[in-house]
């Protein structure tokens, strides 16, 4: 591929705060769900992802959405979140101000070199005191463009659904301003598992985010030290698909074993192929374990 086969694809944009800050309930603000009420204790332990579609300046546009969990035991799924993103929308609550994880999130996102735009919620509330938290973030270098600074701010409740829109704009405001997102979408599909986990029914799932390339149902793939061809794929609605774009994350069914979170996969030739890399990579891990460990090995362990 060259420049030519690059095409626009939409804004990966992970959403990262402080534990209960509203991050989920912004999320069912965009697309209309209620993932918050299914959630155990209100409290997210996993990371989601969505696409949605929207309207900017006159033009159909998507947005991916990643959601990640606040609480402090989670800091793997936030630098996980903040990798493979192309903007950090940080949500801060108006009432409580910046936290622990507030700065924590903003740290993953200024480590991995994304635009941030703060999402300042729950506004409704009594006590609600949006220019504080403008004030508190100013000491970690996000400057509210209305204090003369180049950072997003956007006032939303996701409980009223109020500044939903605006955020939306931000987002795409800032990804057109500040980002070159194209990717060649003809070729064989890269990109990265944000989850997996063993399901009962239908075996190893893997929510994947194509990055690259197109995967389609039928495609032979490696992930990490996982393998196996996609025998189907739904949409973040649970809707059967036949192939994901750039940007897409769709779970993978068909893998034979279940991959690591955040290990990247790539399509190959065919199955024999996807087996042989996983097993090379399996047995590097082998060696390296053992080199690391000091112990011998017989070839019987190894291989
Ligand atoms: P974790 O994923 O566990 O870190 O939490 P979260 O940031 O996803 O927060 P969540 O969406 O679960 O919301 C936490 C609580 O705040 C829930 O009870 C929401 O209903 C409430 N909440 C979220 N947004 C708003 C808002 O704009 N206004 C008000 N009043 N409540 C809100
Ligand atoms: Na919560
Ligand atoms: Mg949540």
């Amino acid at each position: 591929g060259d420049e030519s086969d690059l095409v626009a694809r939409p804004p990966v944009v992970t959403v990262m705060g402080h534990v209960d800050h509203g991050k989920t309930k912004l999320l069912d603000a965009i697309r209309n769900t209620n993932e918050v009420a299914r959630e155990a204790g209100g409290i997210t332990q996993h990371i989601g992802a969505y696409q949605i579609a929207t309207e900017h300046e006159g033009e159909d546009r998507k947005i991916t959405f990643i959601d990640t969990p606040g609480h402090e035991a989670f800091t793997a799924m936030r630098a996980r979140g903040a990798k493979v993103t192309d903007i950090a929308v940080l949500v801060v609550a108006a009432d409580d101000g910046v936290k622990p994880q507030t700065i924590e999130a903003l740290n993953h996102a200024q480590a991995a070199d994304v635009p941030i735009v703060v999402a300042v919620n729950k506004v409704d509330k009594e006590g609600a005191d949006p220019n504080k938290v403008r004030a508190q973030l100013t000491e970690y270098g996000l400057v509210a463009e209305e204090y003369g600074g180049t950072t997003m701010f956007v006032d939303i409740s996701a409980k009223n659904g109020i500044g939903i829109e605006n955020l939306l704009e931000a987002i795409l405001l800032t990804a057109d301003a500040e980002l070159d997102l194209r990717a060649n979408a003809t070729m064989d599909a890269q990109g990265v598992a944000i989850e997996a986990h063993l399901d009962k029914g239908r075996g190893p799932v893997a929510t994947v985010l194509v990055q690259r390339g197109t995967l389609r149902v039928g495609d032979s793939i490696v992930c990490g030290e996982a393998f196996g061809r996609v025998r189907a794929m739904l949409d973040d609605n649970g809707e059967a698909i036949q192939e994901a774009d750039p940007s897409r994350p769709v779970l993978v069914l068909g893998l034979t074993a279940v991959p690591g979170a955040g290990d990247n996969f790539i399509v190959v030739t065919d199955d024999r192929m996807a087996r042989q890399i996983a097993q090379q990579r399996a047995a590097r891990k082998r060696i390296a374990d053992m080199a690391r460990s000091g112990r011998r090995r017989t070839l019987e362990e190894l291989f």
